[in-house]
């Protein structure tokens, strides 16, 4: 058994320390086992804060000197706390110098100085620093840096650091120096260090301003023709934070280095960005539309942390949300921007709407699942174990929607004047959420008071809608209701402040023109409402007709809208609604419904039909010429099954799992002529480009693939296996190989062979292979656990490797997470190889064991004969000896 009590850090609990760093100057002496680190802290006692000793953090280091003013520090002046010290100065400033010896190629938990492919890399957020050095490694000790790297020049070419390159040159026994200096004080958390055998892409451009930067993609030899799209994701981010913020890069050297071991997505160290090399690396025989919309979209997320992050960051990490929220939310916007310029003005609108249902995909599959179970926290938490798990859907995805209902609520100006105002006043310093949101209200004049409890309430708040008709005076009457349920440590809540834009359609599918009862005159047809009160009703007036409500335009607002429509009114919008992202909505609820009572039926042992009406009305939207592909794809999509599994009570994923496939199977061969003809006239030609154009269209032929092979119909598992044979870009090869694998096709598992020997030795592309396998649909009923067998059996392939992040999420986050109706065994055994995998995974590294233990915590919602197996299994896993924090937050959570 464990004995070690999990430490619990509290938002509160927040204070200033004693002494702060004003410079570090740094020397790494780098070597696979035994790195010297020597660090030269010039210390500043905080005059606003009661007397106390110099606070160092550290964890897997060797102290090997600590010198205080050049002596040599009694041990007296030097207490051991957790693994950290505190050390007693005297005076006001004091220059203490440490040494410290760490392991970098034993560092299996890629947090603090690691190792990857023979080279050295570093990830210090969120407390990796302290893993290299004893340091005060909190964001509210902001220093300036000074930094030489030395190592062996054969095995490490390239040395790279935060900042600019001042001093480099040779060394004895083959070993050089390089020196970098960060002008702009951070904390350190944005410190990064790179020594290994790259090469770079590089771009000379010049900023808003006229100065002179040097933009630099590194990547290992083999991958310089990867490089192009990261490139130019950067200077198009560059450029949009000019534009749209005044934003300017604030250095003369701006670099993105790719690395294929890493936790997370990538990371934002001032000048060095970090990447995981999935985010930076697309040629078109390798990566798919989606891999190059994700690459943007990374590239520009890091960048635009340069101010919103790096020039003013977080006092502590519970204020997490304050950089990343606002960042994603940026990245957001400018994405969609990038999307509406390719679109064209006349596709604009429809371009943005595409990625807004991307993104609230997202957050309404992840982002609400978490909402509703063990880890629900608010978008700035009260109390953490580790700040690691953290990284969460809240804090970043619903973190972005309250950015974006700020900017719905003040208008793009009082936004932007607020932005002015937040970077006028805290350049420079470490802040909190309230800092933020003080500027906001203090440049539009408006009280935000009550808009703050979105930062401090957990849950995703359920709207209620009710609509009255009085036909006789040409009113209706809206009421909408607010309800927030439950969470761990929060049984009670307020009424929070909900915008909610609303539209009302006449019959003949055009919106009205909205005035409220006492409104001089007419105030366009969509309108924000602002929900703050339980309950409260509006009445729009002057109505020639009984309008169809459209609530929630644009999904303003990240809560769940309940409203009863009956099928007809869905279809109706599904044809009509002139905000497209309702529209889309209009038929996800459509499906939601028809999945989820098929679901049912099958409990009940009941034969399973598909609504002729869905299927007309998915027809209608595919052959609805007007709208562009890319929407069409999305429109004609059923809601994934992870989200639904999560609006079932009690969750069955065999039931589901069966529905689905009706559903799939239905559309497939009751649409086969409207599919087989979106087929043949969605084709690209043309060399492949990225465009989102092209890319739509490709989405819609692979979509009608996935429905064809599912339907059975042979001319469709034709199509896939020539589009498979042919196809020039990845987009295609893999959408087609998709459609067969997942519905089990024989001609999927050959494809699956011939994709194995085309890509074998390219890591990235087999994370698909690895990906897409484990994924399949069971064809096959009589078998008893194919996909589960065949996950146990890739662990030992030899393109499978547990040390690596890109691999074991592809492996089996894809299985745990992606494939629910193959992971939920009856038998339990997919729980117990989960149980093993989550603990063989924690002893090496355990921030990645932690997001594979997150995939089974809302256990609860499953029926009960599961939650039996599960629950032994977390059991098992929590009673483990040695549990990091990471995973015993997670288990600990979920058995609470
Ligand atoms: N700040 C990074 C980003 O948003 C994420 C780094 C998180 N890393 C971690 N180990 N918790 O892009
Ligand atoms: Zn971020």
């Amino acid at each position: 058994m464990r004995t070690d009590t999990p430490v619990t850090i509290h938002r509160g609990d927040y204070a200033p320390l004693p002494w702060t760093v004003e410079a570090v100057e740094l020397r790494i002496e780098l070597d696979p086992t035994a790195t010297r680190v020597s660090s030269t802290l010039t210390c500043v006692r905080n005059p606003n804060v009661e007397a106390g000793p110099l606070r160092l953090f550290g964890e897997s280091m060797e102290l090997v000197e600590l010198r205080i003013d050049g002596l040599v520090a009694s041990t007296t002046r030097i207490t051991h706390e957790h693994g950290g010290l505190l050390v007693q100065l005297d005076g006001d400033r004091a220059e203490v110098s440490i040494v410290t010896h760490v392991d970098p190629s034993s560092n299996t938990t890629l947090s603090g100085l690691y190792m990857s492919r023979g080279g050295y890399f570093t990830q210090c957020e969120a407390e990796g620093f302290r893993r290299i050095t004893y340091f005060p490694d909190r964001p509210d000790v902001m220093s300036r840096y000074r930094v030489t790297i030395t190592a062996d020049r054969e095995a490490c070419p390239v040395l790279l650091s935060n900042g600019n390159l001042i001093d480099s040159g040779e060394l004895d026994d083959g070993r050089h120096f390089a020196q970098w200096e960060d002008p702009f004080p951070k904390p350190s958390y944005l410190f990064a260090l790179v020594a290994a055998k790259l090469v770079c892409l590089e771009r000379k451009l010049e900023t808003m301003s006229g100065r002179e930067v040097l933009l630099q993609v590194w990547v290992e030899e083999g991958n310089l023709d990867r490089t192009e799209h990261a490139m130019d994701s950067l200077i198009r981010s560059l450029r949009w934070d000019e534009q749209a913020f005044g934003l300017e890069l604030d250095l003369d050297r701006f670099m993105i280095v790719a690395v294929s071991d890493f936790n997370m997505g990538a990371m934002e160290n001032k000048g060095l960005n970090i990447f995981n090399a999935k985010f930076v690396l697309a040629r078109p025989d390798t990566a798919t539309d989606v891999d190059y919309e994700r690459i943007e979209s990374v590239v520009a997320h890091e960048y635009f942390h340069n101010w919103t992050g790096n020039r003013v960051t977080c006092r502590d990490w519970f204020q997490l949300t304050l950089k990343e929220g606002l960042t994603v939310f940026r990245d957001q916007q400018f994405s969609a921007d990038m999307l509406a310029e390719a679109a064209g003005e006349e596709g604009a609108a429809s371009a943005r709407a595409v990625k807004r249902i991307d993104d609230v995909k997202v957050l309404r599959t992840s982002q609400f699942a978490e909402d509703a179970g063990p880890m629900a926290h608010p978008i700035r938490p009260e109390s953490y174990q580790e700040i690691n798990n953290f990284y969460t859907a809240t804090v970043y995805e619903k973190g972005a929607e309250v950015i974006r209902m700020l900017h719905t609520l003040l208008g793009h100006e009082g936004f932007r004047s607020g932005i002015d105002l937040y970077f006028s006043y805290h350049d420079g310093q470490a802040v909190t959420c309230d800092d933020f949101v003080d500027c906001m209200a203090e440049a539009t004049g408006r009280d935000l008071e009550q808009f703050m409890l979105w930062y401090s309430q957990a849950g995703t708040p359920i709207v209620r809608a009710n609509g009255k008709w009085l036909a006789g005076d040409g009113i209706y009457v809206l009421t909408l209701s607010q309800h927030l349920p439950p969470t761990p440590g929060q049984p009670e809540k307020a009424p929070q402040l909900i915008p909610v834009a609303v539209g009302l359609i006449d019959p003949d599918g055009m919106d009205m023109p909205l005035r409220f009862e006492g409104e001089s005159h007419v105030g366009g047809t969509t309108r924000v409402l602002e929900l703050g009160e339980t309950e409260q009703t509006w009445r729009f007036v002057d109505l020639p007709s009984a309008p169809v409500p459209s609530l929630l335009r644009g999904f303003s607002a990240p809560v769940r809208l309940e409203l009863d429509e009956d099928d007809e009114c869905l279809a109706f919008r599904m044809a009509n609604d002139s905000d497209p992202f309702n529209r889309w909505d209009a038929g996800q609820r459509y499906a939601e419904r028809v999945v989820l009572s098929l679901a049912e039926s099958h409990e009940h042992g009941k034969l399973l039909e598909v609504p002729a009406a869905f299927l007309n009305a998915v027809r209608s939207t595919l052959c609805d010429d007007s709208l562009d592909a890319a929407f069409r794809a999305q429109a004609c999509a059923l809601p994934g099954e992870t989200y639904l599994l999560e609006r079932m009570r009690p969750a069955d994923p065999t039931s589901l799992r069966v529905a689905m496939q009706a559903v799939f199977a239905a559309m497939g061969a009751g649409l086969a002529d409207v599919w087989l003809r979106t087929y043949h006239d969605m084709e690209v030609n043309g060399a492949y480009r990225y465009h989102p154009g092209d890319a739509g269209r490709r989405a819609l032929r692979n979509l009608a693939l996935r429905y064809l092979v599912a339907g059975g119909v042979s001319e469709g598992v034709s199509r896939a296996g020539t589009q498979f044979e042919y196809a020039s870009n990845m987009t295609e090869c893999f959408g087609a190989l998709a459609a067969l694998v997942m519905s089990g096709t024989n001609e999927g598992r050959d494809g699956l062979e011939v994709f194995y020997s085309r890509y074998r030795d390219d890591a990235l592309v087999m994370d698909k292979w690895f990906a897409l396998q484990v994924m399949a649909w069971r064809r096959d009923p009589s078998e008893e656990a194919p996909v589960l067998d065949r996950v146990a059996s890739l662990l030992g392939h030899d393109a499978f490797s547990m040390s690596n992040p890109n691999k074991v999420y592809a492996l089996l986050g894809s299985f745990f997470r992606g494939n629910p109706g193959e992971f939920h065994l009856p038998d339990g055994s997919g729980y117990a190889f989960w149980a093993d995998r989550v603990i063989e995974l924690d002893r090496a590294n355990p921030q990645v064991a932690s997001r594979m233990a997150r995939t089974l915590e809302n256990w609860r919602h499953f029926a009960p004969h599961l939650q039996d197996e599960i629950r032994s299994q977390l059991e098992r896993v929590a009673s483990t000896d040695g549990l990091s924090p990471d995973v015993s937050e997670i288990v600990g959570k979920a058995l609470a």
